[in-house]
């Protein structure tokens, strides 16, 4: 049977040569296939006489038995080296550090935090929040808020403007948050209890000047609201905000067209190498504006004078964040510099809570 014996060694040498996985499967399709050579020999055996069936039956199914073992311990072989080859490749440095998954990679930026903050405090007095639209109409950007036409009050805003409308007013991109001052009073009765954070825009730029900038504008309406409430409001703010047991606020007469009598106020402070401490130190920082909401803004909102009375506050927001965080350029706050933003960036899941302390 010089098939068998020729075909056992051939097969044999090619099943051990078969180098990866879709070779060894060419060598037992070319034996044990369809028209494998091992096949055609077993078909011979249907046209032989039974004594010949007898003599080479066991010697081709012998073959195909031993055929079949060894492609069967050439897989397994292949299979082993190739998962060795694989994980040699891919080997894991346990020294390396973990990477940090993306919720743990963003930032949320100072702005952000610090109205994350403010409104934390302002919320624990009671107070809601509202908003206005950044394009504004120059009548409730000035004109309702008691800004005479031509007033040079007007002139100090810098103010941008939009193309005229055919009936010849103007939109502006809002120049403080105080138009929602009179959006709130025109939509809701008092009392009125409310913070105004928001986008605010004046042509001026330089190291603590930005084209776009944020005001959180403070509004309290009621029959009895007056200036010592304010104080005590604004003294309880900083407090909270600058994390201090006290500061020191000087309240100084200023003038605004919306506000009688009007007042700036200053918080002591101490500089110190570049850092700043507040509630001590000989220095003075202005931080708002505020003041007794005037009669005319009232009356321009449908509210008599002699029966309502509140007040008003206006503070930068990109100012006290400055502050608070030590970011001695505002340009920085708006360049979107992501090296910048993990530096002084906040932890999102870090959210600032009056107990757990706001800036964690
Ligand atoms: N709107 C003023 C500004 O941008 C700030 C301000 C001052 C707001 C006094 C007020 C206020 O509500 O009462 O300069």
């Amino acid at each position: 049977m010089s098939d068998v014996t020729t075909l056992e060694p051939e097969i044999l040498r090619a099943v051990a040569g078969a180098q990866d996985e879709a070779a060894l499967e060419a060598v037992r399709v070319g034996a044990l296939g369809k028209s494998g050579s091992v096949s055609a020999l077993l078909k011979t055996l249907g046209g032989m006489t039974p004594d010949e069936r007898k003599e080479k039956g066991p010697l081709i199914n012998g073959l195909k038995d031993r055929v079949t073992a060894a492609i069967a311990a050439r897989r397994e072989a292949l299979k082993g080296a190739a998962l060795d080859a694989r994980l040699n490749t891919e080997t894991v440095d346990v020294t390396l550090p973990v990477r940090e998954s993306p919720p743990e990679i963003g930032r949320i930026h100072p702005v952000s935090q610090v109205i994350e903050e403010l409104t934390t405090i302002f919320a624990d007095m009671g107070f809601s929040v509202a908003e206005g639209p950044d394009i504004e109409t120059d009548d409730l950007n000035f004109t309702k808020l008691n800004f005479p036409e031509g007033h040079p009050a007007r002139e100090m805003h810098d103010t941008f403007y939009f193309n005229p409308k055919p009936d010849g007013s103007r939109m502006l991109l809002r120049t403080h948050t105080s138009p929602v001052q009179i959006r709130t009073m025109l939509a809701q009765k008092p009392p009125i209890r409310v913070i105004i954070p928001g986008r605010t825009y004046r042509s001026d730029s330089d190291q603590t000047h930005t084209p776009m900038f944020h005001q959180v504008e403070g509004l309290v309406i009621d029959k009895g609201s007056h200036l010592g409430h304010m104080k005590w409001i604004l003294q309880e703010f900083c407090r909270a905000f600058f994390e201090v047991d006290h500061v020191n606020m000087r309240f100084r007469p200023s003038f605004f067209p919306f506000t009688e009598p009007s007042l700036e106020v200053d918080i002591q402070c101490r500089r110190d190498k570049g850092e700043i401490r507040f509630g001590e130190g000989d220095d003075w920082l202005e931080i708002l504006g505020c003041g007794m909401v005037h009669p005319n803004v009232l009356k321009n909102c449908g509210l008599d004078p002699d029966e309502y009375q509140g007040f008003a506050w206006g503070m930068g927001i990109d100012r006290i964040a400055m502050l608070k965080y030590g970011i001695a350029d505002l340009r920085q706050f708006f360049e979107a510099d992501v090296r910048w933003l993990s530096h002084y960036g906040f932890r999102p899941l870090d959210f600032p809570t009056l107990a757990g302390g706001l800036s964690g």
